[in-house]
Formats: C-alpha cells, sequence, structure tokens
C-alpha cells in the first residue's frame, strides 16, 4: 500500500523543512513526523520520506536504524525504553527490565498480544541521576522500583 502525507502532515512537513538551510539537515524531524503520520516507518514509508526528501533510501534506512526512538515495526499503544547505559545498569536496570518483562509476559523488542505495551532497551536518556529509568512515549518514569512499575503499569493499562 502506497504511503502519503495528509494535507495537514504535508502543511507540516512544509513547516519543518523550511525551518533548515539544507533541506536534508531536516530529516530527523521529517521521520518523526512520518512516524506520527504512518505509526511507524515500514519500507514504503521509508521510501516516500526518501522521495520527498531528494535522497536516497539507503540514507533514510541508516538514519532509522541507527535511532532506538524510530520504529520500523508497528509498536504498542505505550512504548516502555528502559535505559540500560552503565550508571542506569549500575542502579538496577537490567533487573527492572527482567522484571517488567515477567510482568507483561513478553520479551524485549515484543509487544503483548493485546497490542498494549511494547518492550525496548535503549542508551542513555539523560537522565542518569535517577536511574533506573524509562520512557513511555513522552515521558519519564525515574528511580524505578518494582513497586513502582507495577503502580505505573496498572495506571497505564
Ligand atoms: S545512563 Fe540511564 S539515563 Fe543516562
Amino acid at each position: 500500500m502506497a504511503v502519503e502525507f495528509s494535507p495537514e502532515a504535508r502543511k507540516r512537513f512544509a513547516a519543518i523543512v523550511g525551518g533548515y538551510p539544507k533541506k536534508e539537515a531536516a530529516l530527523l524531524p521529517v521521520l518523526f513526523l512520518a512516524q506520527e503520520e504512518f505509526g511507524y516507518l515500514s519500507g514504503e514509508a521509508i521510501d516516500y520520506v526518501a522521495k520527498i526528501m531528494g535522497i536516497s533510501a539507503a540514507r533514510v534506512y541508516s538514519v532509522v536504524t541507527f535511532y532506538t526512538m524510530l520504529n520500523m515495526k508497528p509498536i504498542g499503544r505505550h512504548h516502555i525504553q528502559v535505559c540500560r547505559t552503565l550508571p542506569c545498569a549500575l542502579s538496577g536496570a537490567e533487573k527492572i527490565t527482567a522484571f517488567i518483562k515477567a510482568k507483561l509476559g513478553i520479551d524485549v523488542g515484543q509487544t503483548t498480544p493485546d497490542g498494549k505495551f511494547t518492550l525496548s532497551e535503549v542508551e542513555c536518556l539523560a537522565s542518569c541521576g535517577t536511574g533506573p529509568m524509562m520512557q513511555v512515549n513522552d515521558a519519564y518514569y525515574e528511580n524505578l522500583t518494582e513497586e513502582r512499575v507495577v503502580e505505573i503499569l496498572r495506571v497505564l493499562k
């Protein structure tokens, strides 16, 4: 199925690109717009972005695969991203990830069958002093304990 921006997204695309001296410099915000518009960045979405940006699909693909916040497959309504970088690892991130895996019955990289949660491990989210921490969609949850995770998941359900 061919993907294409809605008229509203096209306006936002023009505004984003207009804010940069070179079109290619707008690639990352354009990819976020595409992800918002299409839900995730499929091969078709990558081809579409390459076309409207006037660059190769390989270049777009290299950016999409570099950033963990860009998703190439459908994700759950709540995208749980647990930081696994050293400061968070030292404060117990691995234990928190294991707890979430057991609680949701999924592995890292998987989505619950009801489509509510996707679990990812990511690199530093710039909240190193408050680990272990995770980002769920746009919100940060810090100083995590198993009890806090239970409460967070309960509220998100
Ligand atoms: S190491 Fe986890 S937020 Fe920086």
